[in-house]
């Protein structure tokens, strides 16, 4: 099973354990450091009172002892330790502790073992008051013989009880030393762990849907890092998420377009019909209805064709298929196919000047001039269109100048919208759909151009266009 703890209660327990674990390894060592110290002070003692009896004892000879009990008993009865002088076969023959302890034969005991072959001999045991208690002897020689031992011991209860009172002193410091930690380990969690619940916070939030979250960058490097990593994401989410909306706007738009563009041509041609089935038509006016019909579907039909032109120019990634191109060429080669619908309209077209060479695809770009000039011809009839090519800026330049009634001005920046017409043309009958210029924008785009519509101050709308000129 996972548990699920938060930051800032794993980092207490991690402080808390290490303060513990710290805290008690030192008073264990300490501890245990002033036992080891208590002890050999205690066998230093024990061994330098050995030393100084064996020497005393070494040069008045083991038999005048006997002296030396009486001394002792005197001397001082609350000696904390107690000396014994043994002969050579480690038979007591004085003891400190009283005239009982005389004639016990001690020669079992390693460290007297050790004395009588002539080394210094320690050892600590429970011993004869049932206390642990250390035991010293040093041999005592007299002439180059080992004549006896010097015997010295006292119970290590000094150094346990020294002991005993430090362990609880140590205890009550550990308690205060703990209870600081507690209150500083509580502290410091919270202290580090806040950042991350901010980054908690926040990245809950941003989960939840509100893209415009951000996260104040603080805290540790590695928790900035990802407090900025977080932020820069939520710019890009958030950008792309507004893309994504206004695309679904855009799209929901056109639908409604689109059907309401068709709703027109389709009343018109079902009206007809419908007139015609009912009969009693006089000849004429079946003709015109017919006509309507006729027209209408027509007019069905191109809007199909350009809404698929539309789709397939703006779908198109740089699938463009290009060449070296001269405009003024391309501008004579659609006003030539236009002949007909000019001849219709009587309207006259001049294409004059020269521009440098351009990359492009010749039948789009001859589609957006022939769309920029149906339009300048329609609300102009019988006038003169001109189509001026040139270069400015290091990039070629085609406009068309019309000598129409111009641009509304709150039309001008709609005018390359989808189905946007002015309200003259929607009155018109023989407008179009209001696509064609919408068609001209994506081509040029396509192009890495741009195209620009303004009102001429001597009257009449201009269309310019630019594309980027070819270098070689
Ligand atoms: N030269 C111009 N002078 C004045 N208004 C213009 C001119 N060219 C375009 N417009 C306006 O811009 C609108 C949009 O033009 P666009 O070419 O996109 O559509 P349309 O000509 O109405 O239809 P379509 O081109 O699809 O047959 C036109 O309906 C018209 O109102
Ligand atoms: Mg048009």
């Amino acid at each position: 099973m996972h548990l699920s703890l938060s930051i800032r209660v794993r980092l207490f327990a991690s402080l808390l354990a290490v303060a513990i674990i710290s805290a008690a390894g030192l008073s264990w060592y300490f501890l245990a450091q002033m036992e080891s110290l208590g002890l050999r002070q205690l066998e230093s003692r024990l061994g330098s009172e050995a030393l100084v009896a064996s020497a005393i004892v070494g040069e008045r000879g083991i038999g005048g002892a006997g002296s030396l009990q009486a001394a002792l008993a005197e001397a001082d009865p609350d000696l904390s330790s107690r000396l014994r002088i043994l002969d050579g076969a480690g038979v007591a023959v004085v003891d400190s502790a009283g005239e009982t302890g005389v004639g016990i034969d001690y020669s079992e005991r390693a460290e007297i073992q050790e004395a009588l072959a002539g080394r210094y001999g320690a050892f600590t045991r429970v011993g004869e008051e049932e206390l642990f208690t250390m035991y010293v002897a040093h041999p005592i020689r007299s002439g180059g013989e080992i004549i006896g031992a010097a015997y010295t011991s006292a119970p290590t209860l000094s150094v346990t009880l020294l002991l005993r009172e430090y362990r609880q002193q140590l205890g009550w410091a550990l308690g205060a030393f703990l209870v600081a930690t507690l209150v500083l380990a509580e502290l410091l969690s919270r202290w580090l762990a806040r950042p991350l619940r901010r980054l908690a916070t926040g990245t809950a939030a941003f989960a939840g849907g509100d893209f415009t979250v951000r996260v104040e960058p603080v805290g540790a490097r590695e928790t900035r890092a990802v407090a900025e990593a977080f932020n820069a994401m939520a710019d890009r989410v958030e950008h792309v998420v507004s893309e994504l909306k206004n695309e679904e706007r855009r799209k929901s738009r056109f639908v409604s377009d689109v059907s309401h563009e068709l709703r027109t041509p389709l009343t018109a041609i079902r009206g007809a019909a419908e007139t015609l089935l009912d009969g009693d038509v006089a000849p004429k006016d079946a003709e015109r209805f017919l006509t309507t019909i006729v027209r209408e579907s027509d007019r069905l039909a191109r809007l199909a064709n350009d809404l698929l032109a539309l789709q397939r120019i703006e779908g198109a990634t740089g699938e463009l298929p290009i060449r070296r191109l001269d405009l003024a060429e391309v501008a004579r080669r659609a006003v030539a196919a236009l002949e007909p619908l000019l001849a219709e309209r009587k309207a006259t077209v001049e294409v004059s000047g020269q521009a440098p060479a351009v990359l492009g695809d010749p039948d789009r770009l001859q589609q957006v001039i022939a769309n920029l000039v149906d339009n300048a011809t329609r609300v102009a009839e019988g006038g003169t269109v001109r189509v001026e090519v040139g270069a400015e800026d290091g990039r070629a330049v085609l406009s068309v100048l019309d000598e129409g009634p111009g641009i509304p001005e709150a039309a001008l920046d709609r005018l390359f919208d989808r189905f946007y017409r002015t309200e003259q043309s929607r009155a018109r009958t023989s407008g179009g759909s209001g696509l064609g210029l919408a068609i001209v924008k994506a081509i040029v785009t396509a192009h890495a151009g741009e195209i620009e519509a303004a009102n001429r101050p001597e009257g009449g709308a201009r269309f310019t266009l630019r594309l980027p000129v070819l270098k070689d």
